[in-house]
């Protein structure tokens, strides 16, 4: 009979092999033809579906809003020095991308997980947040460097806006508004910065579209694909800034003496 020889990879999301690739089994014209975004191709290529199109336009919005936020962030500063230092793009690009982690852009997994965490155990925003300061852990999704309680976070309410209009439950995005109340009472700083809107509503979006079953929620959870959101989104705004200082043919970059603390 037949052998199978053994393979050395197994794939589950996409297949080149016949006249044209099929993302998660459907075929390149379908997702021309029917007019699919980048929405439904990461909807197929990470979540192995089509999902309905308020998740989709929602998954698009998530990455127009997090495209770009200036110059001075972590992000597009390093990119800007690499770009400056006559790197090419990939190198410019990867430079911006190493610093999304978690204080930068990389905190929407950890903002999902422990707002799950919370509300699935009915802690109350209290005893959440102090519970979280006895452990000397920052609340994931909290605080933000230029944003008030009375400058908040426009792309925030444009998010919970949307979700307000669209998800038929935004159960998590409500526990991190209370959460948020929370910390505001003890700081003006601490609003929800855009990582948590991301990761309290992707919750609401994978709870209550009712494509996921809850073990697939929580393996999604706890893989952490919602920092992906943020890499892919910020990433166009990172190739911006690299075409942005080539076009401007802009010198090495030095950093002032000035702005550096000589001290032993
Ligand atoms: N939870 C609890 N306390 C916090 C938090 C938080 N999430 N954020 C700030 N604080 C407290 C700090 O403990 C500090 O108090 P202390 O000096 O008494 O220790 C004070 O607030 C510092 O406030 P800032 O100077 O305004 O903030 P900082 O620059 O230190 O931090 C940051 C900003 C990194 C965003 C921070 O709020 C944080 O770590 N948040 C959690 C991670 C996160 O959500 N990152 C994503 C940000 S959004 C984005 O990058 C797209
Ligand atoms: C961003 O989107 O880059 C930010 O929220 C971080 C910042 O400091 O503006």
């Amino acid at each position: 009979g037949k052998v199978r020889a053994p393979t050395h990879i197994i794939s589950t999301i996409s297949d080149d092999r016949g006249e044209e690739p099929c993302y998660a089994g459907v075929p390149m014209s379908t997702i021309v033809e029917r007019g699919f975004g980048v929405g439904d191709v990461i909807s197929l290529l990470w979540f192995k579906r089509s999902l309905p199109r308020y998740c989709t336009q929602f998954i698009e919005i998530c990455i127009m809003l997090c495209a770009d936020h200036g110059p001075c962030v972590s992000g597009a500063h390093n990119t800007i020095v690499t770009a400056r230092a006559g790197k090419d793009l990939v190198s410019s690009l990867v430079s911006g991308l190493l610093t999304i982690g978690p204080r930068f852009g990389g905190a929407i997994d950890d903002a999902a997980r422990y707002f799950k965490d919370a509300y699935d155990r009915g802690l109350t925003p209290y005893e959440f947040v102090e519970g979280m300061k006895k452990k000397g852990i920052r609340v994931p999704g909290i605080g933000h460097r230029i944003k008030r309680g009375d400058n908040k976070d426009k792309r925030v309410q444009l998010l919970q806006e949307y979700a307000h209009n669209h998800f038929p439950s935004v159960k998590y995005m409500e526990y991190a508004v209370q959460v948020e109340t929370y910390t505001l009472s003890k700081a003006n700083n601490l609003v929800m910065n855009v990582d948590g809107a991301i990761g309290s509503l992707f919750l609401d979006l994978l709870a209550g579209s009712g494509m996921f079953s809850k073990q697939e929620i929580d393996e999604i959870v706890e893989i952490g694909y919602l920092n992906g959101l943020f890499v892919l989104a910020r990433s166009i705004g990172l190739i911006g800034h690299t075409f942005d200082q080539k076009r401007l043919k802009q010198p090495l970059y030095r950093h002032p003496w000035e702005d550096v603390l000589y001290t032993k």
